[in-house]
């Protein structure tokens, strides 16, 4: 039975990796190794645990000896590593945490890796491996860089990281990359564009709105809402890293993206018309809202959720203008593309918070609350 290691299982794209993983396969384990840092909620794949099929190890990918155990125990088949310090603004404030997260914890599973999955030398002095091992990156589109108004990421395209978050990204891929070229150890690396879904962390741009109209707040928008960044379903991901993984050459690099693109401030205002249709179509969602005014209808009011909302706020430092992804390759090569169209996504996506609140309610802890007040407070 193939086993999977896969770190940072109680994040976002990490656990909606591990649900889709488990409902696609009967025949795999799972084991999750999470430090459950403000990012990570073991109640989002609670019901996922079993002690069989999956198991939940809480732990930090930086600590040597439980990562060399954890290999020692299960002779992991593949290891997926999500598990990172993922928010740009976060890096802005705290550069030296993503340094130590992305960069060195990757370096330190690639070696557990390595301790456990070489086999021998060959006559060259290079290791050899098991036959059936891949370790496999989670990385970013951000590794290139800023777009101007026209052109695409490809697999080529040089790596021009701008901010704290995508240089330290950058630097882990091209850990993974070193490991093969110097050990020839089995990797792939996927960079993928922006995820959007359920179990997202209302730090990120769709769900902070989201949360912020559920509210009742205003809702921020960095400088004039012109950047553009590349929407990704995240279970179209999650199927893409599951073809890589199985079928993607060692070696290479895969860019996972959707064509579509948006400018902030469309994404925004999607949002605030979508939830305004749901709400309008199901007067159960409305008592979701915080502001509870009722209309003439006799019903909570959402006359108030419009565009009047919008506040432009001071603009992200070295703010990345374009993102946009050539996902050709692992069209061509895997056949791979995405499923779900935006306009699609986002209606799901929106549903899913507007019934799901307890999970939001239970994620923003004191450490939300404070981030929130020193990023848009005052
Ligand atoms: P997330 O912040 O939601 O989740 C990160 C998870 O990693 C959390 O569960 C956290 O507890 C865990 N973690 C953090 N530090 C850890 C440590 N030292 N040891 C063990 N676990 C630790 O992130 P996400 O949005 O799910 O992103 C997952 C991966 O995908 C990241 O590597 C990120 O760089 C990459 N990525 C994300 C996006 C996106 O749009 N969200 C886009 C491109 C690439
Ligand atoms: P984000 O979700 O943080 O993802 P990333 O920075 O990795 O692309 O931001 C998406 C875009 O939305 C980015 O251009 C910054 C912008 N943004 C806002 O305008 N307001 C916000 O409150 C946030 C969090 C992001």
């Amino acid at each position: 039975m193939k086993t999977y290691l896969v770190t940072g299982g109680a994040g976002f794209i990490g656990a909606n990796f591990v649900k889709y993983m488990l409902k696609t396969y009967s025949d795999i384990r799972i084991v999750v190794l999470d430090a459950l840092t403000y990012a990570g909620n073991l109640a989002t794949i609670e019901t996922d645990i079993d002690s069989e099929r999956c198991l939940f190890v809480k732990g930090d990918i930086c600590d040597r000896v439980l990562s060399e155990q954890l290999f020692a125990a299960y002779h992991f088949t593949y290891v997926v590593n999500f598990a990172a310090e993922s928010h740009v603004d976060r890096s802005i404030e705290n550069p030296q945490l993503f340094l130590i997260t992305n960069i060195l914890g990757t370096q330190n599973l690639l070696d557990a890796a390595r301790k456990d999955w070489v086999t021998g030398k060959d006559d060259k002095g290079y290791p050899t491996w098991r036959a059936d091992v891949r370790f496999h990156q989670v990385s970013t589109d951000e590794v290139y860089g800023s777009l101007g108004e026209t052109g695409y990421f490809t697999e080529t395209t040089p790596l021009d990281p701008r901010s704290p978050y995508s240089a330290s990204k950058t630097s882990a891929d091209l850990f993974v990359k070193a490991y093969h070229e110097t050990y020839k150890m089995p990797v792939t690396v996927s960079r993928c564009s922006n995820n959007y879904g359920p179990f997202h962390f209302p730090e990120k741009l769709i769900p902070l709105i989201i949360k912020n109209i559920i509210e009742g707040r205003p809702l921020p928008v960095y400088g004039d809402g012109s950047n553009v960044r590349d929407w990704l379903y995240v279970e179209d991901h999650c199927k893409a890293i599951d073809m890589v993984i199985n079928h993607g050459r060692t070696g290479e690099v895969y860019n996972i993206g959707g064509h579509n693109e948006r400018r902030n401030i469309h994404i925004v205002k999607t949002v605030i018309r979508t939830m305004r249709e749901l709400l309008a179509e199901n007067p159960e969602y409305r008592k979701q809202l915080k502001k509870k005014e009722i209309g003439s209808d006799g019903q909570i009011s959402i006359d108030w959720i419009n565009d009047g909302l919008i506040t432009f706020v001071t603009d992200r430092l070295g703010h990345d203008r374009r993102y946009a992804i050539d996902p050709a390759k692992i069209n061509n090569e895997l056949g791979w593309k995405p499923e779900t169209d935006f306009e699609t996504g986002i209606v799901k996506t929106v549903r899913w918070y507007l019934e799901n609140q307890a999970w939001v309610e239970q994620i923003i802890t004191g450490d939300y609350l404070n981030y929130y007040e020193q990023m848009y407070g005052g």
